[in-house]
């Protein structure tokens, strides 16, 4: 009997620091991209409004979806600015073929911007909620409730690695401020030249799920213009 109090109390130690210990873990880091203030011209050109913004990869594969080789795929460094009524992105993307023969706009060689302005985080797309595509050629289109394409501007330009987009997305709802966040995924379509999509690349959540469910979004934080 005593040894069994014993045993039972020894287990009881041990469950406790074990909760102890994981209440004291950080929690994991929510993916953040850092937009800066600033209003660029839409033109496909880098210009110095861009200079101070930090860059984020979009090169995760969508496994399920990958059928080039995982080092061929198209990926891209994106960067984000923001004033009162815009959300602006430059996309460097790398591309060795370039192509807009598939006939669904989504097999194209594009990029994508999808966007959940309040930040709920919903399942499903609310009316706040819109996915934002730009092919190569600079060709615009979208889906979700929210999607508007008079929201969405867009220049395209060639280049030596692939292309460049720039995209200014006109917000529906209250004016931005700094410090404001809203939930936003990225995404480049690859069509390696067969005419269909052979390998997509995401910034965040590696599902193909991004145009039905703002869940996984990660996290766009609007901070002030750059010193
Ligand atoms: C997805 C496609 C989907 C399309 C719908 C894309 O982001 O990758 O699978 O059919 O959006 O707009
Ligand atoms: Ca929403
Ligand atoms: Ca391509």
């Amino acid at each position: 009997m005593k040894r069994l109090t014993l045993l039972s109390a020894a287990c009881l130690a041990f469950v406790s620091t074990t909760v102890a210990q994981d209440e004291t873990k950080p929690k994991p880091q929510e993916p953040t991209i850092a937009a800066i203030q600033g209003t660029p011209e839409i033109d496909g050109k880098v210009d110095e409004a861009w200079k101070k913004a930090p860059r984020v990869n979009v090169n995760k594969a969508v496994e399920a979806l990958l059928a080039v080789d995982e080092d061929e795929m198209a990926t891209a460094t994106v960067r984000v600015l923001w004033d009162k009524e815009h959300l602006y992105t430059l996309w460097q993307v790398k591309d060795s073929n370039l192509s807009a023969d598939a006939s669904d706009s989504w097999a194209q060689d594009s990029v994508e911007f999808f966007l959940d302005e309040n930040q709920k985080r919903t399942t499903y797309y609310e009316s706040d909620d819109a996915q934002y595509r730009v092919n190569y050629k600079g060709e615009l289109s979208g889906q979700g409730s929210g999607f508007d394409e008079s929201n969405l501007k867009a220049a395209a330009r060639k280049t030596k690695m692939g292309y460049v987009i720039e995209m200014a997305i006109k917000i529906q709802g209250d004016q931005l401020t700094a410090g404001r966040k809203l939930g936003v995924e990225l995404q480049v379509n690859d069509d390696p030249g067969s005419g269909e999509r052979g390998a997509v690349a995401k910034w965040n959540h590696t599902d193909d799920d991004s145009w039905q469910d703002t869940s996984n979004f990660g996290t766009l934080v609007l901070q002030p213009a750059a010193e």
